[in-house]
């Protein structure tokens, strides 16, 4: 075990501030590999469990994750969940078998995280959550969550809706993933913000799991079954929405003309499809968090968290098709 790292678990045992100002003075370059946990060449070892490859938002995420490791130098151990929370725990488990100097965890779903994260505590590994986040019994079972606030993303686009249609609209709604959190949150925002009063009605929902093809086959239904009926599109996200926008022109109708798109992440196929006019907005959800988590991890692993924050929301901005041209080349993702 690293010398940096014995000191920070002897501190998350004893749970003492003042413990680490006596004895929080090493750095990352003082790494030994005595029990295996540093990795090649002495660098720490993070373990980092992906949710998987569903889409161009995780696929940015995942290079950001990795980049931003390296950048900080650290040796990133990567474990792609595919989608199955299952894949996910076996993971985390592992990692925390191989004694790895600490975790990050993008987490599928938001429950039934508690047994392995008090796993990870037992053996003094502290855990990031990233992207999305985990409802736990007990909040002491991970550091800190850094991502999104999913929940304004679903505030944002409704607000978005209101604006662009004065409060009078029927929609379909493309759900995320069942039981993930930004499903969850951007479900919950959304509806918040329509209201009872509010003329927007939504007439079907279900989801299309953060995938194209699923957002494609879902929407294809909704045209099926409520044909003209139909006045706009909110995604969960810009990969369902381009699903969308295929399955509406292979109904014969003008997407972002006849039928208003609304979605959430702003990937680059957002704004390409935003400059062809074929969808309306975007909320952004940005998936360049490696830099952030690997900063917190600095923190974390010299014990010096003093004032992190339990939750460390990132900003997002909505971009309509109506600037995208000028903004697409400046995207970073
Ligand atoms: O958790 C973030 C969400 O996951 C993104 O909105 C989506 O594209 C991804 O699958």
């Amino acid at each position: 075990m690293s010398t940096h790292f014995r000191m920070t678990r002897h501190w998350l045992a004893v749970g003492s501030m003042i413990m680490i100002s006596v004895i929080g003075c090493s750095s990352k370059s003082d790494n030994s590999t005595a029990d295996g946990s540093s990795g090649e060449n002495d660098k720490p070892v993070i373990g980092f469990v992906q949710t998987g490859s569903e889409g161009d938002w995780r696929k940015a995420h995942t290079v950001s994750v990795r980049e931003a490791a390296e950048a900080a130098g650290y040796e990133l151990r990567f474990a792609d969940g595919q989608a199955k929370q299952e894949n996910q725990i076996k993971a985390l488990s592992s990692f925390v078998a191989q004694g790895v100097d600490g975790i990050i965890l993008a987490p599928l779903v938001e429950t039934g995280w508690d047994n392995v994260l008090e796993k990870a505590q037992k053996r003094n590994i502290p855990v990031l959550i990233l992207d999305r986040q985990v409802d736990v019994k007990d909040d002491s079972l991970f550091v800190t969550y850094i991502g999104a606030d999913t929940y304004n993303e679903g505030r944002l686009a409704a607000e978005w809706l209101i604006e662009k249609t004065g409060g009078k609209a029927k929609v379909v709604e493309l759900q995320g993933t069942p039981g993930a959190s930004p499903t969850i949150n951007r479900y919950n925002g959304f509806r918040d913000v329509i209201g009872e009063e509010s003329g927007i009605e939504i007439i079907a929902s279900q989801s299309g799991d953060f995938r194209r093809s699923k957002g494609k086959e879902v929407m294809e239904a909704f045209l099926k079954k409520h044909g003209d009926e139909i006045e706009v599109v909110y995604a969960h996200n810009d990969d369902m929405a381009i699903g969308a926008i295929q399955a509406i022109e292979d109904a014969g109708k003008k997407p972002g003309d006849d039928i208003i798109l609304v979605s959430i992440d702003g990937v680059r196929g957002a704004f390409e499809a935003m400059v062809e006019g074929k969808l309306n907005c975007t909320v952004e959800c940005n998936p360049l968090q490696g830099p952030m988590a690997f900063e917190a991890m600095d923190k974390i692993l010299s014990g010096d968290i003093g004032d992190m924050p339990k939750k460390q929301m990132i900003k997002d901005e909505v971009y309509e098709r109506e600037n995208a041209k000028e903004v697409i080349d400046s995207r970073k993702y």
